[in-house]
């Protein structure tokens, strides 16, 4: 099937078929929040999904209210797996995974290869952290078919994921042969490939978060890195109608607190929407005709969860199900 096949609709409907998801955008967007809901939603549909956590502490894991997995991949429920991907481990492992221990030892001590390891030393530990995700994502197999259905990367924010999907581009600009820029070579075509990768971009309903959501779509785009879903999360429903505030209001001293936090929510509610109208317009205003889809706007709703755990996230997995 080739990219211009792939209608918009049926892009997204099928956000779930990839082989890699990953979920960027500002910090505290909810990208660990999302990317597990991403997980949970496909393991529903029976696929086996390893969420890649990059950042510095583990918080996926933790969203399923299980230990950290650190480097070992651990399961966080039926069909959902993590690992904490760390340069050290990532960098042994990719080369025991992708050159065989024996041919890495070989390898290693050749001069050649130690020259491209310090010319690419900038982005080494990217270079080995994508290597390990990629892998996972597409070369690893049990008895014949991919170990993984999907693997979720829960990446890191704005500037350090551009820097990390982009380092098989800056890799190869320097360097165009040998065993990594092979490699580089494979993970980029995956990275583009809108049917097997997704960049979703969460955001959310305020000014600084939807501002770096738009600008880090743009230079996603710029990168060829294929556009999933942008995610507005946390968004306020409007919860009051007029008459109920108006009868808050009017219950003098002893709700006036009350009617403030009905005031504050529906301000929060307004805002939303007007987020939400900003988003829409730059995801119409990015898409232009003949171009890629671009991905549809998902809206999670703001939660009020005491424990923001496993509870939370289904709710997350139910609204992004939704809205696909
Ligand atoms: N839809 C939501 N409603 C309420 N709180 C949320 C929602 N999504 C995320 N949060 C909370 O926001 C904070 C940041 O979310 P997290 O997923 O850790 O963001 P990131 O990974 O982008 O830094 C966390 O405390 C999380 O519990
Ligand atoms: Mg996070």
């Amino acid at each position: 099937m080739s990219e211009g096949d792939i209608s918009e609709r049926g892009l997204h409907t099928d956000l779930l078929s990839r082989r890699l998801l990953v979920v960027t955008g500002k910090g505290g967007t909810g990208k660990s929040t999302i990317s597990a809901a991403l997980a949970l939603a496909a393991a529903r549909r029976g696929k086996r999904v390893l969420v890649c956590e990059v950042s510095a502490r583990e918080r996926v894991s933790e969203l399923f209210g299980k230990p950290p997995s650190g480097p070992e991949i651990r399961e966080l429920a039926k069909n959902v797996y993590s690992v904490h991907v760390r340069p050290p481990e990532a960098m042994r492992e990719y080369g025991i995974m992708t050159l065989r221990s024996e041919t890495l030892y070989n390898l290693v001590f050749e001069r050649k290869v130690v020259r491209y390891f310090l010319r690419a030393a900038p982005s080494l530990a990217e270079i080995v952290m994508l290597g390990k995700i990629a892998w996972h994502a597409e070369k690893e197999f049990d008895r014949g078919v991919h170990k993984w259905d999907l693997v979720v990367l829960d990446a890191p924010a704005t500037g350090h994921a551009l820097a990390l999907l982009t380092v098989p581009r800056v890799f190869l600009s320097l360097v165009s042969d040998g065993p990594l820029a092979a490699d580089m070579t494979w993970i980029q075509t995956l990275l583009q490939d809108p049917t097997r990768t997704q960049v979703l971009v969460a955001s959310l309903p305020e000014e600084m978060p939807v501002n770096e959501a738009i600008e880090l779509r743009a230079a996603l785009c710029k990168e060829k890195l294929p556009l999933g879903p942008l995610v507005l999360n946390a968004v306020f429903q409007p919860r009051f109608t007029e008459a109920e505030r108006t009868a808050v209001a009017r219950g003098g001293p002893m709700l006036s607190a009350a009617a403030d936090a009905a005031d504050g929510h529906e301000a929060r509610a307004q805002m939303s929407v007007q987020y939400e109208k900003v988003l829409r317009d730059a995801i119409a205003a990015q898409s232009a005709p003949g171009q890629a889809a671009q991905g549809p706007l998902l809206c999670v709703p703001q939660l009020f969860e005491r424990q923001f755990g496993l509870n939370a996230i289904e709710k997350v997995a139910h609204a992004l199900e939704g809205a696909l």
